[in-house]
């Protein structure tokens, strides 16, 4: 894709997962790539695997739930190289409970990476972006961004809220110069299952009851269709699954069909739950 070539393009979450493959296909497509994440091995892996395959990359650390961090992130990105025209504010995490098991450091976790994370990329980058009237932000949400997927209450709170954001901005920005995405991925095989914090319930079994729900696509083919979407300016991107765009489209269309198969999903996996 021609679109991204000699682009300068901070990845968050850039280690590991959509972040990764977005990272791959931005450097195959000859983006200059920034590589950011809190585990800044694992950016470095990345930005390396870049350049031994010809392209261009760097490694950062970041963590996206330190305005401070994030800015200096992009401020050296732009001290650097002097534009910045992608920033994809990836980086993420997830947790499987029931509101009943958590804390409030459980939901503050949460928005703080999920919410907080793309609000301070969003909030150093736009300025930039409109300074410069030209740049494309692309906040990763998830299915869970457009509906209601229990167990995970907190995840799905702060995802819809970067879908508002995303499509709010998106509004105010376009006379500005900057376009605005949100991508909004169903279940993609990365390490999410592993990193999640699983609260009050059995760990294994609430990995294999949501492998057995939800059918993985390969971050690669995720990554290709956010970027593809980014090539044309698409407000909501989808990684066009047909599994995913099937649950999409049902929620839509009987949203009271989808809420049962979810409340069906919440008896399965609640049978695995640790009483306290
Ligand atoms: P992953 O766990 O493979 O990668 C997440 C990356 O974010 C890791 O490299 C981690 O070190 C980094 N990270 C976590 N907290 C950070 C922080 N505070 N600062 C900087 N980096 C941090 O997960 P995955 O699946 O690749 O997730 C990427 C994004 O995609 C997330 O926003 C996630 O919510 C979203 N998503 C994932 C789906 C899936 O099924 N895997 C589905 C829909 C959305």
């Amino acid at each position: 894709m021609d679109h991204f070539e000699d682009k300068v393009a901070i990845v968050t979450g850039a280690a590991s997962g959509i972040g990764k493959a977005l990272c791959e296909e931005l450097g195959q497509n000859r983006a200059l790539v920034v590589a950011a994440d809190l585990n800044v091995e694992g950016a470095r892996r990345v930005a390396s695997c870049i350049t031994e395959n010809g392209g261009r990359a760097i490694a950062m650390h970041v963590d996206v739930t330190k305005a401070a961090d994030v800015q200096r992130l992009v401020d050296e990105t732009i001290s650097q190289h002097n534009r910045l025209e992608l920033m994809f504010n990836n980086a993420g995490a997830t947790i499987c409970g029931e509101v009943r098991d958590l804390e409030l450091t459980h939901w503050k976790r949460m928005i703080d990476v999920n919410l907080w994370g793309v609000i301070h990329g969003t909030q150093a980058a736009y300025r930039v972006m409109v300074k410069q009237g030209d740049g494309h932000i692309v906040n990763t949400a998830s299915l869970d961004g457009l509906m209601p997927m229990p167990m995970a209450t907190p995840y799905t709170a702060a995802k819809h809220a970067v879908v508002g954001l995303s499509t709010t901005l998106r509004l105010e920005a376009a006379a500005l110069g900057v376009r605005v995405s949100v991508a909004c991925p169903g279940a993609v095989q990365t390490g999410v299952l592993d990193t999640a914090m699983y609260v009050g319930i059995k760990r294994e079994e609430a990995i294999e009851e949501m492998l057995s729900a939800f059918k993985m696509m390969e971050a690669t083919d995720c990554a290709r269709a956010i970027l593809r979407g980014v090539a044309r300016n698409k407000a909501i991107i989808l990684d066009g699954a047909v599994h995913n765009l099937f649950f999409w489209w049902l929620y839509r269309i009987c949203p009271s069909l989808y809420n049962r198969l979810m409340q069906m999903g919440v008896s399965e996996i609640r049978k695995h739950r640790i009483e306290p």
